[in-house]
């Protein structure tokens, strides 16, 4: 992140409108908020992140989606009056008037280096990876800061049982923000761990999937070629129509929807 100069107030994009800005127009009421210690007036309509931009400041690391999947935008912030620190993420957190805000683009959790076609899906090969997880001592903070609601210490928990699928499903939600580890008094990296447990779970503990044992033979098989041939001849406008007008099943659907065309289900 970095702040780009301003040579006058009239070049902000949030004010002339101009094409590139991705800040929403300004029509409310302007609030003070602290970046790094300094004051600015924003929206109080904006999230960290745009108000951020709104003042000045250009994200050129720190942020990557804007929709709260990919946990760059980690954020810490106290309120005026407060002695509390909270945490959230710059993407999807609205600003308040006079927070002090502070981003953490990046922590610097320990990942541990391993070839994973080599690891064998016991609870054993995690320890001896991270053996920093048996520092856990049980204190939650790092589920009270989670942004995604993860039960991280259950999951640091289950581990230490030797329950790695629960591990994997507790962690789920995991978007590697890293504000755990930033207050972890065991220094763990549970992003990390988590993502291991979920790549040990998924590839070799977790059921194969038959339907998708099925789809891949019938992908070898050909089944779709002649469908993959018939697009490729299509034009951009001739796909466009094909997209738009696409059968889609619709939010209320039920679980043994079908499309009408069920040739390639
Ligand atoms: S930018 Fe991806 S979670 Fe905020």
């Amino acid at each position: 992140m970095s702040r780009t100069k301003k040579t006058s107030k009239s070049k902000n994009p949030a004010k002339t409108g101009a094409v590139e800005t991705k800040v929403p127009p300004v029509t409310g009421k302007m609030i003070p908020i602290f970046v790094m210690g300094k004051k600015y007036e924003v929206p109080e309509t904006l999230t960290i992140m745009k108000a951020m931009e709104y003042a000045g400041f250009k994200f050129i690391r720190g942020c990557g989606c804007r929709g709260g999947i990919c946990g760059a935008c980690a954020t810490v912030y106290r309120k005026a009056g407060d002695y509390k620190l909270y945490t959230g993420l710059a993407c999807q957190t609205v600003v308040e008037p006079n927070m002090y805000l502070a981003q953490i683009p990046f922590y610097p959790a320990n990942r541990a280096a391993y070839n994973f076609h080599q690891l064998e899906p016991n609870p054993e090969q995690i320890f001896k990876l991270y053996p920093e997880l048996f520092r856990c001592i049980a204190c939650n903070a790092c589920t009270k800061v989670c942004p995604m609601d993860v039960q991280v210490m259950d999951m640091i928990s289950a581990l230490k049982q030797g329950n790695i699928a629960k591990a994997a499903i507790l962690s789920f939600s995991c978007i590697q923000c890293d504000l755990c580890a930033s207050r972890c008094m065991g220094e763990l990296p549970q992003s990390h761990i988590a993502q291991l447990a979920r790549r040990i779970y998924g590839a070799k503990i977790a059921p194969r999937a038959e339907h998708l044992n099925e789809a891949v033979m019938a992908t070898r098989e050909g089944k779709y070629e002649e469908c993959l041939h018939t697009l490729m001849g299509m034009g951009e406008e001739e796909l466009r129509k094909l997209y738009q007008e696409r059968e889609i099943e619709s939010e209320i659907a039920d679980e043994d929807w079908v499309p009408i065309d069920t040739k390639y289900v």
